[in-house]
């Protein structure tokens, strides 16, 4: 069954309130939110496999332990991409994917426009979008990544809505969640509240 991981670190805490702060500007925004996903990242790998190997240090050999392999990580666009930079500075060994997904404003479903995919059968893939808000677009990214046949999906986020996680784990039971928050709800038109608004207009200067 699903599990919900709420990073509760005091530096995620600390950075998430100067992102949610409106006057925060999109430099300062996208600074911010790329230190915030180093951290997350630290979090989602924490219990990723190990193996020793045999290496030999300037002093002696010695058995040292090391990734089994890389997990695949994969951006749900666009905001998605403003958690990925610090994610491949933590793990710059990933191979990255991107799926892209609107929002029907009318409907708030989710409708697939772009997907690339490196290898993913057999491997643990992180996928990555700032906001949870009703998982319509979460649940859609999710199933067209099982079609690849992964060994284990993880779905990272930086805010979560109780609607977002309730229906992504309806949709998904076996994919657990990292999140820095849970926020009270989503309003009429599907924003999450307090939340911090648009994250791609945030990132990225739009409006
Ligand atoms: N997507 C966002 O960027 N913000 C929200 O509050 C909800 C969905």
């Amino acid at each position: 069954m699903s599990q919900i991981h709420v990073i509760s670190h005091p530096l995620v805490q600390h950075k998430l309130t100067q992102m949610r702060r409106a006057e925060t500007p999109s430099e300062r925004f996208r600074q911010l939110l790329n230190e915030t996903s180093l951290l997350l990242t630290y979090e989602v790998t924490r219990d990723l496999p190990l193996v020793t190997t045999e290496i030999t240090t300037p002093l002696t050999e010695m058995e040292a332990p090391e990734l089994v392999e890389h997990p695949v990580v994969i951006s749900i666009l666009r905001a998605g991409n403003g958690l990925l930079d610090g994610v491949l500075q933590v793990i710059p060994g990933a191979r990255v994917g991107h799926v892209g997904l609107y929002r029907d404003h009318d409907t708030l479903e989710a409708v697939e426009y772009y997907c690339k995919f490196p290898p993913i059968e057999g491997k643990t893939a992180i996928v990555v979008d700032p906001m949870l808000a009703t998982g319509n677009s979460a649940a859609a990214a999710l199933s067209r990544i099982k079609e690849e046949n992964p060994a284990e999906v993880r779905f990272l986020c930086l805010l979560a809505a109780p609607e977002g996680i309730e229906g992504l784990q309806s949709a998904h039971p076996d994919v657990s969640i990292w999140t820095a928050s849970i926020d009270d709800q989503l309003n009429e038109v599907g924003y999450i509240v307090p939340g911090l608004g648009d994250a791609g207009d945030r990132i990225f200067g739009t409006t």
